[in-house]
């Protein structure tokens, strides 16, 4: 049976990724999208992968009656929700715009989502809902502690969901804690585009490769860590879009509500990782160590043993591989996405 998905900020950078396996999954993905933090190429080169191009309907979450126009327009059978503004300075200078984007468009669509008797979904969840709880190894019992305006959004997502569910169990919900998603489709089509400076360090690292940034500033190394820079939870995109189809199987409209980390379980520091893009690119990276970041933490990662219990999920793809990926994107589309 061909699913109609409903994939909210389906052009972005996860939810690109996404779509094009959704479509290779023999299923129907409806991209719902305001291009606020992304470019129409987006679907010309979904369509070149795939061969499909993608139905896209252009609108905000926070709009009722465009939702409802689109349930009423399509036979929705699931929702994966990836729209939402994910940068933590923006969302401790304007958190406002964080709690209106992000909860009061995840709480228009859900109610969308139930007056038309759509109750499978997904959420793109993040590891920042755990805050610092003072030791490295995250799992789900980790308490939730977000330190920050974009961790806390989510979090409030989060609560929405739960006590949702508490009131309605007839929901089918899975919430999906990200770690570091990094990485591209091995075609170099789509890939990560950051608008303006990149926040993160993959794309950051990347850009200085591709000649479009000097050199890399490494926020701190004097963390307790092999080499005292920051460590994280790097997660290939296509694993990570994989452990949502496996969500999809596994929800399959039955009611429950599932929460997993979406992890490796290993960690690499800001260095290695250097290094590593070094080897894949054959570039030399620049850097200059800097002061600690604020709100940063030395070192997370997570206990990637719920997922693989509850969705039958592993990360398959290691930091080379991420690397490459990473590089043939950047060299194919130094300037990132057409205009
Ligand atoms: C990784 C490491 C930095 C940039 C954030 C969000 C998280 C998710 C991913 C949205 C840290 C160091 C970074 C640079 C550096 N976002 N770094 N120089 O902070 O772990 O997670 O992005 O979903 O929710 O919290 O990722 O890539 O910003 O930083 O030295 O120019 O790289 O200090 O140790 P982070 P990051």
């Amino acid at each position: 049976m061909k699913k109609h998905i409903l994939v909210t900020g389906g052009t972005g950078y996860i939810g690109s990724h996404m779509v094009v396996r959704l479509i290779e999954a023999g299923m129907e993905p409806i991209i719902f999208d305001n291009f606020s933090n992304s470019k129409p190429a987006v679907v010309d080169r979904i369509e070149m992968i795939t061969g499909k191009r993608p139905t896209l309907v252009r609108g905000d979450i926070r709009d009722e009656k465009a939702l409802e126009k689109l349930f009423a327009d399509f036979p929705i059978d699931a929702v994966i929700n990836f729209a939402g503004r994910k940068a933590v300075g923006e969302s401790e200078t304007d958190p406002l715009l964080y709690f209106s984007y992000n909860v009061e468009g995840t709480i228009v669509l859900l109610r969308v989502m139930k007056k038309f008797g759509v109750k499978e979904f997904v959420f793109s969840s993040s590891a920042t809902v755990y805050g610092d709880p003072g030791y490295d190894e995250f799992d789900e019992n980790t308490p939730l502690a977000p330190i920050n305006n974009y961790g806390l959004s989510k979090w409030m997502i989060e609560e929405v969901l739960r006590k949702t569910f508490k009131a309605e169990p007839d929901w089918s919900i899975a919430i999906l804690r990200y770690f570091n998603p990094v990485g591209a489709h091995e075609s170099g089509l789509i890939g990560e585009d950051p608008n303006g400076i990149p926040n993160n360090l993959m794309p950051f690292i990347s850009q200085v490769a591709v000649g479009r940034r000097a050199s890399l500033k490494v926020f701190g190394n004097d963390y307790p860590t092999r080499d005292g820079t920051g460590a994280r939870d790097y997660i290939h995109v296509q694993d990570l879009v994989e452990g949502h189809l496996d969500a999809l199987r596994v929800l399959d409209g039955k009611p429950q509500l599932l929460t997993v980390n979406l992890g490796t379980g290993g960690n690499t520091t800001v260095l290695e990782l250097v290094k590593a893009f070094e080897k894949a690119s054959g570039k030399h990276i620049p850097y200059e160590i800097c002061p600690r970041r604020a709100g940063d933490k030395a070192a997370y990662w997570t206990n990637p043993e719920l997922a693989k219990k509850l969705l039958g999920w592993t990360a398959k793809r290691g930091i080379e591989k991420m690397c490459e990926d990473t590089w043939r994107w950047q060299q194919m589309n130094p300037e990132g996405y057409p205009d």
